[in-house]
């Protein structure tokens, strides 16, 4: 007796923009391959948009509708998520989750915001939860987190994860373009979010970091706990003063434990880089990820962070691994925030950092601003004077010193006659040494 065809995995689609209409458009195209890695063919039941009226290159017609919540209740095996915002994202999701379906979703907002009421709902319906689109675009690194780096023990973790500013500063750097100019690119090009002010405002590097953050110290981090700090006071002196020392601005997100092993620290700021680290030549839309474990040592993940191809890529492997489990009866990882970590202010973070001022060029200054750092322990490694006269800059970088050490020290810079304007602080990260 020849073998049963396998029932279908159906799959529901709530969001057919850059990401939801190259996720229909794989499906199709890939429907063999797919259904020959699942162990049954997978099929697209609807897709959900605002406007069912506006035809979607590669998307069937007669599958859109801008019923999304009938589609999100109506138990496909799978759903996938790629609307976007707070609501009504989280309501399809749970409404999905009490219908059975298991979610795939590329929606770091949500997450970052309020990732425990989705795993707990998972939880609850017996179902799975995937989210490796939402950080990092196409490159596989929340799986390495939650799975492959289960045994070990991660100390820190340092990326890239904001294609959209990563495309705005190597643009400043490389051409010395306009930072308007180079946005309207990385919008036409579908990398900056519906508003872009998520994007250079660094809240959408907030959230992935609190994303990583979570998977990699086993502890709850919304994007509340993220201290953030966007790209929009990046100016071009600052790229050039960059570049004259050997260094690239780039926006970083950052995880880290604290020294005693028992808090972590999230944190999201332009810093300058040096030029011969690996993260300095992530360009344009890239995204570059450092994970340090204990065990494992230094690991690098680097791809494509976002467009609409490569994270539906991430979605796609998202989906055949749950469909999988459709077909085998197995569950993916749940929830693991078991070791409730403290998260520690900014200010206990070390880090390097780079003092850019205005300065009188007369005896005694120098002497009066190296007191300023030394009265809040504050180590200097590099002094640069440029111009003189009424014209004179000083450029003064550190050695490692915690961020309120810093803040003390140019509040007291503040206060000093012989500086006119403290022009820029930047942190410096990426540095060996102390
Ligand atoms: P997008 O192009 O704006 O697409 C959003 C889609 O959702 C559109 O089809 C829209 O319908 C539909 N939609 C929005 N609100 C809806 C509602 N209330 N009811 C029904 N449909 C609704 O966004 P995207 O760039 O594809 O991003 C989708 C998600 O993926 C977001 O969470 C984003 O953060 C995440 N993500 C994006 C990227 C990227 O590179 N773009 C990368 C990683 C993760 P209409 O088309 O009719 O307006
Ligand atoms: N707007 C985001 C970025 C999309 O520029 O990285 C990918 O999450």
């Amino acid at each position: 007796m020849p073998a049963a065809t396998p029932a279908p995995i159906t799959v529901a689609l709530l969001g057919g923009g850059t990401v939801g209409s190259q996720v229909a458009r794989l499906l199709t195209e890939s429907a063999p391959d797919l259904a020959a890695r699942v162990g049954a063919p997978l099929q697209l039941i609807g897709v959900a948009v605002r406007d069912a009226s506006r035809p979607r290159p590669g998307v069937p017609a007669d599958l859109l509708t801008d019923d999304a919540a009938g589609l999100a209740a109506r138990g496909a095996d799978i759903v996938v998520e790629v609307m976007g915002g707070i609501e009504p994202a989280r309501s399809l999701i749970l409404s999905a989750m009490a219908a059975g379906s298991s979610v795939i979703t590329a929606n770091k907002a949500l997450l970052a915001a309020d990732g425990a009421t989705l795993y707990r709902a998972a939880a609850d319906n017996g179902v799975d939860l995937y989210f490796e689109a939402s950080v990092a675009g196409a490159i596989p690194l929340l799986r390495p987190l939650r799975e492959s780096l289960a045994g070990d023990r991660v100390v820190k973790v340092l990326g890239i994860v904001n294609g959209t500013t990563n495309f705005i500063l190597s643009k400043m750097e490389s051409e010395g373009a306009d930072y308007a100019v180079a946005l309207a690119e990385a919008q036409a090009l579908g990398y900056a979010e519906a508003d872009p002010t998520a994007d250079v405002g660094g809240h959408d590097a907030a959230a992935k970091a609190a994303i990583l953050a979570e998977l990699a110290f086993h502890t709850r981090v919304t994007t509340d706990d993220v201290s953030c700090e966007g790209i929009t006071g990046v100016t071009a002196a600052d790229v050039e003063a960059a570049r004259d020392m050997g260094f690239v601005i780039k926006l970083l997100a950052v995880a880290e434990r604290t020294a005693d092993g028992a808090g972590v620290i999230v944190r999201v700021h332009p810093a300058m880089v040096p030029n011969d680290h690996p993260l300095a030549s992530v360009r344009d839309a890239f995204n570059a990820v450092f994970v340090e474990a204990e065990s494992a040592g230094e690991m690098m993940f680097y791809g494509r962070g976002a467009g609409g191809a490569p994270t539906a890529s991430a979605v796609l492997g998202d989906v055949v691994a749950a469909a999988r489990n459709r077909v085998s009866g197995g569950r993916g990882p749940t929830e693991s925030v078991y070791a409730a970590l403290g998260v520690r202010s900014i200010d206990e973070a070390r880090t390097r950092y780079y003092v850019n001022l205005d300065v009188a060029d007369r005896p005694g200054v120098l002497a009066a601003i190296a007191q300023a750092f030394a009265d809040n322990g504050v180590s200097i490694q590099v002094v640069r004077q440029d111009g003189h006269g009424d014209d004179a800059g000083l450029i003064v970088r550190t050695h490692l010193a915690t961020e309120g050490a810093l803040r003390r020290t140019v509040d007291n810079l503040r206060t000093l006659d012989a500086v006119k304007s403290v022009v820029g602080v930047m942190r410096v990260e990426g540095e060996a040494g102390p």
